[in-house]
């Protein structure tokens, strides 16, 4: 049997419990990312045995890379790099408050910014983010004798950039696309469709800890 061992600081695990239940609400289970990541994956993708597939998960400050076989999780990942490098350097830029530059990164216009020069700021603000992505990718296929990676699997905001699954592509050569975490959930009339779909990719850890119950396996 293969056992996957995960260790968290209790700080952190009550953090996160007191946000919950100051909202109202009482946590039944706590999960990591990677695992709600692959249930994601699991419900909504086909899985073929021995295909390699990469699901990265890169929001505000984190980077969590997974790599399923047969979509089983065979290598994790995570780095401290994020999103808000995009911001800070959109403020430093254009001398923006953090408001003003999340607007304009979400494609907003700003007074005084000239919209044409948002994209490159953005790309080289990018660069420290996919050398990581690249070297983890070349760590794995390293340490599994060159294994083939068959796509990667892109969630979380900086899905939501123009162009940003194209660039991953690029630069480790393997097909990446956005994720569709409700791709199998049938979604009720009374929710906006293109709403959900337009934030989609940012969903795909909360559908994968959404599928969890109390006393599962
Ligand atoms: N429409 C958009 N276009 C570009 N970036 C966006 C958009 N919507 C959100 N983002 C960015 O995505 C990031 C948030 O993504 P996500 O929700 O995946 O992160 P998080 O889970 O809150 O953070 P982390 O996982 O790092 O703790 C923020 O940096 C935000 O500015
Ligand atoms: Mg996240």
């Amino acid at each position: 049997m293969d056992v996957v061992l995960v260790a968290v600081k209790k700080d952190v695990i009550n953090e996160y419990i007191s946000v919950v239940k100051e909202s109202g609400l009482n946590p039944l289970i706590v999960d990591v990312d990677a695992f709600a990541h692959e249930n994601m994956y699991g419900i909504n993708y086909d899985i073929e045995p021995d295909r390699n597939v990469a699901l990265l998960n890169i929001g505000a400050s984190t980077i969590n890379m997974s790599i399923l076989k047969g979509g089983i999780s065979v290598f994790t990942r995570d780095s401290s790099l994020g999103s808000n490098l995009h911001t800070e350097a959109l403020q430093r830029e254009f001398n923006l408050s953090y408001e003003n530059a999340e607007k304009l990164k979400r494609g907003e216009l700003i007074e005084n910014v000239d919209p044409d020069s948002v994209g490159h700021v953005i790309e080289s603000a990018s660069e420290e983010i996919l050398s990581e992505i690249v070297r983890s990718v070349e760590y794995y296929r390293s340490t599994t004798m060159h294994e083939d990676i068959a796509e990667v699997i892109l969630s979380g905001g900086c899905a939501l950039l123009p162009n940003f699954a194209a660039i991953i592509a690029e630069k480790t050569g393997v097909e990446t696309k956005v994720a569709e975490p409700f791709r199998n959930i049938r979604i009720p009339k009374k929710f906006d469709l293109s709403q959900i779909n337009e934030i989609a990719p940012i969903m795909s850890i909360a559908v994968g800890l959404a599928m969890r119950k109390q006393g599962d396996r």
